[in-house]
């Protein structure tokens, strides 16, 4: 039985890879607002510290796997608040861990998007990258949404891969799959949006393999990331969107 820490358990993508965890045996230690073993809003600095000693506490030998799952969608406002849950928060619970992973071997597993290479390395990812928390969400909030949400998942992929080399020679792996439109409470959101609803119906409409996925099928490739068959792959980024990203960027890779 392996033991593993995630954020974001309670609903969604994060339900689904906590019941495919635990169906197999496997002790999970949730995050979340609420239905979870610790409830911590991570929009902010205690919720992350709540999140992290009780994380510590629960596991006190460690953990073989986190996966920072918790995130709001693009048609949260204010803008800043993706930035903070979906940046921030995700980076700072996985650097509260590291010494609880490092103790056993163990892998991380962040949620990305398809949505991330959406948006260059541009100044708003670049304030994320350096921590500049307040300036990113001052800048978050002058722009819209899509470019919050993309630019926050922008910055969890180079994050990941900057860190990659050095947590690789503690034994931590770290990859991340890139989710396209996938049956959420988060998408259905965006999804009735007034101002982002038709954008993203037409985008769900030209996914190449023909529909939007479904949870189970992002929490089969969470799974599989922190599993054996994993055990040569850190620093990669995998897109599970129904063939979205290659129709989109055939070329760029
Ligand atoms: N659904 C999609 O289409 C899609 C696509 C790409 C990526 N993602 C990503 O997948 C992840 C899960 O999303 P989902 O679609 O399952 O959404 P969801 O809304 O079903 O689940 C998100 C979870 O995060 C929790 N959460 C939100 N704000 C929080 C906060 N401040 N503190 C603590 N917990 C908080 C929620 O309570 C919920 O349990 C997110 O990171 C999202 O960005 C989703």
């Amino acid at each position: 039985m392996a033991v593993y820490a995630m954020t974001g358990g309670a609903t969604g993508i994060g339900a689904a890879i906590r019941e495919q965890l635990c169906d197999a045996g496997h002790r999970v230690v949730s995050v979340d607002l609420r239905d979870a073993d610790i409830c911590a809003d991570l929009s902010d600095y205690n919720g992350r510290q709540r999140a992290i000693d009780g994380i510590r506490q629960l596991c006190p030998e460690g953990i073989d796997g986190f996966i920072p799952c918790a995130g709001v969608g693009p048609s949260v406002k204010p803008p800043s608040l993706i930035a903070r849950i979906n940046y921030f928060a995700a980076v700072a619970v996985t650097e509260g861990v590291l010494d609880l992973l490092e103790a056993r071997g163990g892998r991380v597993v962040m949620i990305a998007s398809n949505s991330a290479p959406m948006v260059p390395l541009n100044d708003y990812v670049e304030l994320l990258l350096d921590g500049e928390e307040e300036a990113a969400c001052e800048l978050a909030d002058s722009r819209d949404t899509h470019s919050a949400y993309a630019g926050s998942k922008h910055a969890i992929c180079c994050w990941l891969r900057r860190r990659s080399g050095e947590l690789a020679r503690r034994g931590i792996r770290i990859n991340a799959v890139a989710p396209g439109i996938v049956q959420t409470p988060l998408s259905e959101k965006v999804l009735t949006d007034a101002e982002l609803g038709q954008a993203m119906r037409d985008f769900g409409d030209s996914v190449p393999l023909g529909c939007i996925g479904q949870p189970k099928q992002i929490a089969d490739v969470v799974s599989f990331l922190l599993g054996p068959g994993a055990d040569y792959m850190t620093g990669a980024i995998i897109f599970v969107d129904g063939g979205h990203d290659a129709m989109l960027r055939p070329d760029d890779f």
